[in-house]
């Protein structure tokens, strides 16, 4: 790796030649697949060369591999349920690639660029879809390196960026083409509507299945940055909740995340993703206490699909930390000063987060404890120092009150 002293042990995907230089398509083992990367020879110690291993290839975190599970799961309700889901799932514009490994029938492929894993050894498609296709997009102000694979169409993968507009996310090959649609596309704002703003920020609630043509390139470019979903084309059973910051250009997208209309399991985010110009200053949990806002008006908790990736798991791990810290912390101490005490099923209540997601991250966090025959909450003294620390930084709140939404039953309209 460029950065490192270290040789990492490397898995080479692919090779290609051009004249005399000869690159090499490889994947650091135990790192993440964003730091893929084409690399001549040189870069390479190649007397340490092993050849590939003869059993299948072992599934890694979020990769594109697996295999079916070796004994079906065998409780009816269970299989049911999760029969009921697959199929439905079939449908999104994104599935976990966890679940659609554990499907024991295929979904249908999608129209183009197959993205499905298949059990056993690598097919060629699935060396296609882990390397990287795509150079550069321009969206808006800036260009941006992608992550991963993304199905755009074979022409436009060759071009050395590709351009996209900004508001519909339509891509084209060249900055000409896109003047000229600018031209026809006039619209300064993602589609559908704006049901939050404060200041400059707003969020639109995008249906699937109104807007189509958006949500799948909405889609494409998120698969971009999104390594563990697989791409459907199928749109209809989803929202999308876009939020932008607004200057006198218009309102200039800066993440999203997917949710589906109707979830079995709870599920109050699908795909969740900050474009990387606007990563890490605090947009991806703005994204999360959006999407736990909209749980509290449905009245019911929720949680994210899974797997999250690893930075999916970072950001999660620290809203929960905060939010439950921030009702822990604005507790009223008992009349006899001794400490506050409070249910699990309160601080669900009242944060509309799941109680598994409670529990994993009260335990994270080392705050319970079982004191005399119960269960006690203590959190330390640095972990409430950091807590602070860290709120200092979280200046930009989702406020409710500008939040101009009413849940709908999408179960009794009978179609979505
Ligand atoms: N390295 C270390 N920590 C990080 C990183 C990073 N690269 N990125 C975010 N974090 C931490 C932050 O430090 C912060 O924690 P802290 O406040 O306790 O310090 C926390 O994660 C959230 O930071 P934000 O700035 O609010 O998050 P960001 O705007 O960067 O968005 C997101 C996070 C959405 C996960 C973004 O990284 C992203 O889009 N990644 C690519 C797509 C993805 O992985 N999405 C999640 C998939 S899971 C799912 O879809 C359900
Ligand atoms: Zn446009």
């Amino acid at each position: 790796m460029s950065d490192t002293d270290e040789w990492p042990l490397a898995e080479i995907l692919s090779k290609r030649e051009s004249g005399s230089k000869k690159e090499f398509y490889v994947h650091y083992i135990d790192y993440n697949k964003r730091l893929d990367e084409w690399v001549t020879p040189d870069r390479m110690n190649l007397g340490k060369l092993q050849p590939p291993a003869k059993k299948e290839p072992k599934s890694q975190s979020g990769s594109a591999k697996g295999s079916r599970p070796s004994s079906p799961d065998r409780e009816p309700n269970a299989q049911f349920r999760k029969q009921v889901s697959q199929n439905r799932k079939r449908k999104l514009g994104m599935l976990d690639r966890a679940d659609e490994e554990n499907s024991s029938d295929a979904p249908p492929p999608p129209k183009t660029g197959s993205l499905r894993p298949h059990g056993g050894s690598m097919s060629h498609d699935d060396v296609i879809t882990r390397i990287k296709n795509v150079q550069m997009i321009e969206l808006g102000r800036y260009r941006i390196k992608p992550w991963y694979f993304s199905p755009y169409p074979i022409e436009l993968t060759s071009e050395p960026v590709i351009y996209l507009c900004e508001f519909c996310l339509k891509y084209v090959r060249s900055r000409k083409c896109l003047e000229r649609h600018r031209t026809k596309c006039t619209i300064i704002h993602p589609p559908g509507n704006e049901i939050y703003r404060k200041g400059s920020l707003s969020v639109f609630e995008i249906d699937g299945r109104k807007n189509k043509m958006y949500a799948q390139n909405l889609c494409l470019v998120a698969k971009l940055f999104l390594d563990h979903k697989t791409l459907y084309y199928d749109t209809d059973p989803f929202l999308f909740y876009v939020m932008t910051e607004m200057d006198s250009h218009g309102f200039h997208t800066v993440g999203y995340f997917s949710k589906e209309k109707e979830s079995t399991e709870d599920y109050n985010v699908a795909c969740i993703l900050v474009l990387p110009p606007f990563q890490r200053k605090g947009y991806g949990k703005l994204l999360i206490e959006f999407s736990y806002e909209l749980s509290k008006f449905e009245g019911k908790c929720g949680h994210p699909e899974k797997p999250l990736s690893d930075l999916g798991l970072l950001s999660y791990r620290s809203y929960w930390t905060q939010t439950l810290l921030e009702v822990i912390i604005g507790l009223p101490r008992a009349d006899d000063g001794s400490s506050p005490s409070v249910a699990i099923n309160e601080l669900c209540e009242v944060t509309s987060v799941r109680k598994e997601d409670v529990i994993s991250t009260l335990h994270h966090l080392n705050a319970i404890h079982y004191y005399k025959g119960q269960y006690v909450l203590h959190v330390s003294k640095e972990v409430l120092e950091g807590h602070q620390r860290s709120m200092e930084k979280r200046k930009v709140r989702i406020d409710s009150k500008h939040l101009h939404w009413t849940p709908k039953d999408w179960a009794k309209r009978g179609k979505w």
